[in-house]
């Protein structure tokens, strides 16, 4: 039986991954888990399957060499999909250093780990084992408003924000390990992805559960900003398709060919919450353009994102499957069903959070 190690499988995609993953092989892989538990992490987004015999989770940093050389040596692990990071591009703006330590720190201890469990005597890695880390579009920089500019593999990197910049830096040590030692790894960037279990401190959800509480939904500058939206069960495939047909230290871009402004994306979600509330609920009628407020830019704010998905589409036959129209649909509906998830993550610590996030905004 396989094993894999997720870092990060308590956030947002590694929690989706996981589901995919017992969803497509279900009882014939085995998944460890480690996880900080962050204010991101969150072990509800895996409650259906926490006792699953062959699932088990670690509550560890990645940051902690022993804590994770301990994993290797306890288990004969096969693949890593390596998830765990601080995400957000506003949280990096306040606090850079958070961003350093696990973006780069921790990639640094997991590729180290790895590498002293999997080598050979004589330098060469034992069969089978891989390495994927997961990162971003946002590594390329900001592209013009010009449909035609894209982001290939082959374009140079070039952050901007912090968190970009952290991330860039684990592609290059994740790089540096595969040209140095042939270490056997595949990195995938992947454009903005949106779905169940996304922390409403990234746009879709905080719009969303904005609107649903009738308070003002914030545009940052002009609003017309563009993201690259990927339904997260089609990044899950993605990723389990680069480790099962990659070519080895080959880098795939990975996005959802939905490329959307910002106020086009709150306009759309403001729709469909009109179209899925049914009459009878409350809600339904403060939810309209009334509640978009224009507010401060983010500092240094990239003004457009577009991945060509050229790549993993030809040679590994990958293409996004989920309309934006039919994702956001599931995604409301599952925000509907999952009232005290949003709950319990915007108790506490969430509300200073908003307050001073968007307090001056
Ligand atoms: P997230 O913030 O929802 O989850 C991050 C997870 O990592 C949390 O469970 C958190 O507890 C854990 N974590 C943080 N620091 C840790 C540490 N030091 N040790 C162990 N665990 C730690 O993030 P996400 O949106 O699920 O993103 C996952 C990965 O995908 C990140 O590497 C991110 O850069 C990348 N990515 C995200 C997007 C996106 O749109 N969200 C797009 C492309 C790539
Ligand atoms: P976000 O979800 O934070 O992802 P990223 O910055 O990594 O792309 O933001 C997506 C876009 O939405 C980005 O252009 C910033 C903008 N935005 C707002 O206009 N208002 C908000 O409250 C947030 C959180 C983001």
């Amino acid at each position: 039986m396989r094993t894999y190690l997720v870092t990060g499988g308590a956030g947002f995609i590694g929690s989706n991954y996981i589901h995919y993953m017992f969803k497509k092989y279900g009882d014939d892989i085995r998944i460890i888990n480690v996880d900080a538990l962050t204010y991101a992490g969150n072990l509800e987004n895996l409650k259906d399957i926490e006792n699953k015999p062959n699932y088990c989770f670690v509550k560890a940093n990645i940051c902690d060499k022993e804590a994770i050389s301990k994993i290797f040596a306890e288990n004969d692990i096969d693949r890593v999909v390596h998830f765990a990071a601080e995400s957000h591009v506003d949280r990096s703006i306040k606090n850079p250093e958070v961003f350093v330590q696990t973006n780069v720190l921790g990639t640094a201890v997991m590729l180290n780990c790895a590498k002293a469990a999997w080598e050979n005597a004589d330098g060469s890695f034992k069969e089978g084992k891989k390495f994927l880390h997961v990162s971003t579009d946002e590594v390329y920089g900001s592209l013009p408003d010009d449909e035609n500019a894209f982001f290939y593999e082959t374009t140079p990197y070039d952050p901007h924000s912090p968190y970009s910049a952290s991330k860039a830096s684990s592609d290059m040590l994740v790089k540096a390990y595969m040209d140095t030692y042939k270490f056997p790894a595949n990195i995938t960037n992947c454009s903005n992805n949106y779905g169940p279990y996304q922390f409403p401190e990234k746009l879709i959800p905080l719009i969303i559960n904005n609107a649903l509480q009738g308070k003002k939904l914030p545009v940052y500058g002009d609003g017309k900003n563009v993201r690259d939206w990927l339904y997260v069960e089609d990044h899950a495939k993605a990723i389990d398709m680069v480790q099962e047909k990659g070519k080895l230290f080959e880098t795939y871009n990975i996005g959802g060919h939905n490329e959307k402004q910002n106020i086009e994306i709150i306009n759309i979600i403001l729709e469909t919450l009109q179209e899925m509330l049914p009459d009878s609920d409350p809600r339904k009628a403060h939810i309209n353009q009334d509640l978009i407020t224009y507010v401060e830019d983010r500092k240094g704010h990239d003004r457009r994102y577009a991945i060509a998905p050229d790549k993993i589409k030809r040679d590994l036959g990958w293409e996004p499957e989920t309309y934006f129209k039919e994702g956001i649909k599931k995604t409301i509906a599952w925000f509907f069903e999952h009232e005290d998830w949003m709950k319990n993550v915007t108790s506490g610590d969430y509300q200073k959070y908003y307050e001073d996030m968007y307090s001056n905004r």
